[in-house]
């Protein structure tokens, strides 16, 4: 992914670099949350984060991108400012932390991108895809597990306390979104994997631990390959 014709971050990466996604409901935060919290009680300097946001610079701009009152905005120009706050985000947090040996916990990422501006509001998955590789410079997720519910339940439970602007697109939008990550799935499984999010929490948080065998140690699920990325 990082070669010359991007702008790629210069890091010898010896971290991992986990990141969570799934549509809005979905229980993520949660899990990220719970997820950042096992790991440092194993022993790990672990980064949570969540996008858009993580810098003063990408606070900012998360705040005009989930302002309700900005529902005029081009899908071009959010796409823009996705990735805006992204490059800020690697450059200042995430490449630092994978070089010195940290866990990166990201409460979504690039695949949030492929998902809401490509299958949400339709614009070119190259081109977003392009985008994406700007935005991230190159640092891409060792797994991104998207936590999958039915969009019933899951907007239910977003909306419990008053939508923001990507939220207030309904059912149909994320319908769409949650069919991008299921194809994003099928092509990156290595990478990326499907995890249930039917369930209690404890049940959830066990599949998320199983999820990320072999990529980090967590206390439920033992990897064997935390510090692989030279
Ligand atoms: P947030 O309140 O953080 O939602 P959640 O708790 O569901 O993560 O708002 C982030 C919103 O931004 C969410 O609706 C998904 C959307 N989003 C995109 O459309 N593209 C992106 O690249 C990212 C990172 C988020």
């Amino acid at each position: 992914m990082a070669d010359a014709q991007t702008n790629a971050a210069p890091t010898t990466r010896r971290g991992t670099f986990v990141s969570l996604e799934g549509i809005d409901g979905c229980g993520k935060s949660t899990q990220v949350a719970l997820l950042a919290d096992r790991l440092e009680a194993a022993g790990h300097e672990v980064v949570r984060l969540r996008e858009p946001g993580g810098t003063a610079i990408s606070e900012k701009i998360r705040k005009i991108l989930l302002d309700p009152a900005n529902g005029a905005m081009a899908d071009e120009c959010e796409l823009l400012l996705y990735e805006a706050s992204r490059a800020q985000l690697v450059r200042e947090v995430i490449a630092p932390a994978l070089a010195r040996g940290a866990v990166v916990v990201c409460d979504r990422y690039l695949d949030s991108t492929y998902a809401y501006q490509a299958g949400g509001r339709g614009l070119d998955a190259a081109l977003v895809t392009r985008c994406n590789e700007l935005g991230s410079c190159g640092v891409v997720p060792d797994r991104t597990l998207v936590l999958d519910l039915c969009c019933e339940d899951a907007l239910a439970r977003a909306t419990a306390g008053g939508a923001d602007r990507l939220e207030q697109e309904g059912m149909r939008f994320q319908e769409r979104v949650r069919a991008a990550y299921l194809r994003l799935a099928k092509a990156e499984p290595e990478r990326v994997r499907v995890v249930d999010a039917v369930g209690t929490v404890e049940d959830v948080a066990a599949r998320v631990d199983a999820a990320l065998r072999g990529v980090v140690a967590t206390p439920l699920g033992r990897g064997d390959a935390g510090a692989a990325h030279e």
